[in-house]
């Protein structure tokens, strides 16, 4: 295990009974006042944590959605390392996941998809902020994240909750025909989300 893998598995087991706790009271307030972008309803919006047992599921979504998935490994290999993995429920329904790795107050966006069949509805916006509410209690004060500069649906994501670019890793992606760079962006959470 490297050192940030073994630090991770530290940071994750410590904070293990506050996740529960923050994400018991995130499921409350989306019973009461949850509603997607659209206007429409949702009582069950619900954050859950991401186990082992879900990995198949996740995998399906990944898959579905880009075009160099990770593997089921990569998934399990963060689940190990302890990083904060959630999954984003609509009742019964599997919408979509986020993984993030928080390490002496820096957080890394390291994932966040929504299934295909969801997308456009409001979901990544009614999860991104409480995925960062729940960053921000597990100790992150600035959220890191790189994304493809032809990822537009993310990047205008990003754009919307207050995301800056603070930097351009040069051909950081593999491609279909050539590298691509990656947008590096930040946002402080260590005020009001
Ligand atoms: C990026 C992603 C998570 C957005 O999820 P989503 O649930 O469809 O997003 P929402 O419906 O909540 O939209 C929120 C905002 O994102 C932006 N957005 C989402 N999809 C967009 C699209 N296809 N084109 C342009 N902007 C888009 C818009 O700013 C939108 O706000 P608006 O509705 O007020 O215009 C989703 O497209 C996805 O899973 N993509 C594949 C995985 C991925 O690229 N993850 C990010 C890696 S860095």
């Amino acid at each position: 295990m490297t050192f940030s893998l073994l630090v991770g598995a530290i940071i994750g087991s410590h904070y293990q009974s506050r996740v529960a706790v923050v994400i018991e009271l995130q499921s409350d307030q989306g019973v009461n006042t949850a509603s997607l972008t659209d206007g429409r309803p949702s009582a069950g919006l619900r954050v859950t944590q991401m186990l082992e047992e879900h990995l198949p599921l996740v995998h399906q979504i990944e898959t579905q959605v880009y075009d160099f998935p990770w593997s089921q490994k990569v998934f399990a290999d963060c689940l190990a390392a302890g990083y904060s993995c959630h999954l984003f429920w609509d009742g019964t329904d599997l919408v979509g996941y986020s993984l993030v790795a928080i390490a002496a107050g820096e957080a890394h966006l390291l994932n966040i998809g929504i299934d295909r069949q969801y997308q456009r509805r409001g979901y990544a916006a009614h999860f991104l902020p409480v995925v960062l509410n729940i960053t921000s209690d597990l100790g992150g004060r600035v959220v890191y994240l790189e994304v493809r500069p032809s990822n537009k649906a993310a990047l205008a994501l990003y754009r919307k909750f207050d995301f800056d670019q603070i930097g351009l890793r040069k051909n950081y992606y593999r491609g279909l025909t050539q590298r691509e760079d990656a947008v590096v962006l930040s946002r402080d959470i260590s005020g009001n989300i």
